[in-house]
């Protein structure tokens, strides 16, 4: 996998195939910045320069410009031509690209945190991605009282007090994502859903509210660390009987396939995540 310059599509998007990318911000030289800003609409453009940091503008810009080089690698567009909408709850949508095969069909989400962002793709309805830091100030009974369930503070509560920090960047980091599938974001009902994480390294989700999607399987969830401090998940709605093939790629290696620390359903083993050319 490379970033082309003829922009021709090198890689199928298969039905059931979820490419998720990740990129370290950090460090990232003024030039590949600029380059990224050229991505950008002019609506990007302007938010990127409401941002009062520059490290949060870098990730912002970087978060954008990883989405539509991303699209690019599975459809015959530049990474500046791809047209977004955003829905009122800020969700992004793909706008109809005309004589683009499946362009519209393409469910897109991304997220940027201090020094790393990423990005899914696939032909799914509803999907979302999230990376979060595993920061010490973050106030861990702040966050859980405002959008943990009752049963995933009461797991964390049984923790050792050294295990408590990354456990909670993942339940945060999944809800986020979940919001994001949903749609919802900030309106979610978030402690209405709780994330079970068991010690085999298994992962379910549960909704309370919404009888149609009680079953943990009407959900996909992936959960990997790109970095030791960093927790990215993934969210997205089965679709059918077969489970998404979700692969995680790291856009400064991107040979690397990312291994997921926890999974709900079987991902494919890294011989068959391998990229399949045209
Ligand atoms: C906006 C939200 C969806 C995620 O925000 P976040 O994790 O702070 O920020 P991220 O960078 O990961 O994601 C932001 C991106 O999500 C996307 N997004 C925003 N609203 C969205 C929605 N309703 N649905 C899907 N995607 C959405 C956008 O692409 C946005 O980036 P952009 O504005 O640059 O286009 C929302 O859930 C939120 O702000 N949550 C924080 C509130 C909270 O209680 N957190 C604790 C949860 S445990």
């Amino acid at each position: 996998v490379s970033d082309r310059t003829d922009h021709g599509a090198a890689l199928a998007l298969g039905s059931g195939d979820l490419p998720v990318w990740y990129r370290d911000t950090e460090g990232v030289d003024p030039q590949d910045l600029d380059r990224a800003l050229a991505t950008l609409d002019p609506g990007e453009r302007a938010r990127a320069e409401r941002f009062r940091f520059p490290v949060d503008r870098r990730d912002y810009v970087l978060a954008h410009d990883l989405l539509r080089r991303s699209l690019s690698r599975y459809a015959p567009l530049a990474p500046e031509q791809w047209v977004f909408d955003r829905e009122p709850t800020g969700r992004p949508v793909l706008r109809v690209a005309p004589g683009v095969p499946g362009g519209a069909e393409m469910a897109v989400s991304l997220s940027h945190t201090r020094g790393a962002v990423a990005c899914a793709v696939a032909r799914a309805t509803w999907l979302g991605v999230d990376v979060e830091r595993v920061h010490p100030s973050i106030d861990i009974a702040e966050v859980s009282r405002l959008a943990f369930s009752s049963d995933e503070v009461a797991a964390l509560e049984d923790l050792d007090a050294g295990d408590r920090l990354g456990r909670f960047v993942e339940l945060w980091t999944l809800k986020e994502a979940y919001a994001k599938a949903t749609g919802l974001g900030l309106s979610a009902d978030l402690p209405a859903v709780t994330f079970t994480l068991d010690p085999r390294g298994a992962l379910e989700l549960s909704e309370r509210t919404r009888a149609d999607t009680s079953s943990p399987t009407s959900w996909q969830l992936a959960l990997f660390a790109p970095a030791p401090e960093l927790r990215l998940a993934v969210c997205v709605r089965v679709a059918g009987v077969e489970p998404w093939r979700i692969v995680a790629r790291d856009h400064g290696a991107p040979e690397r396939v990312l291994l997921p620390i926890r999974v709900s359903h079987p991902l494919p083993d890294a011989e068959g995540a391998q990229p399949r050319a045209r």
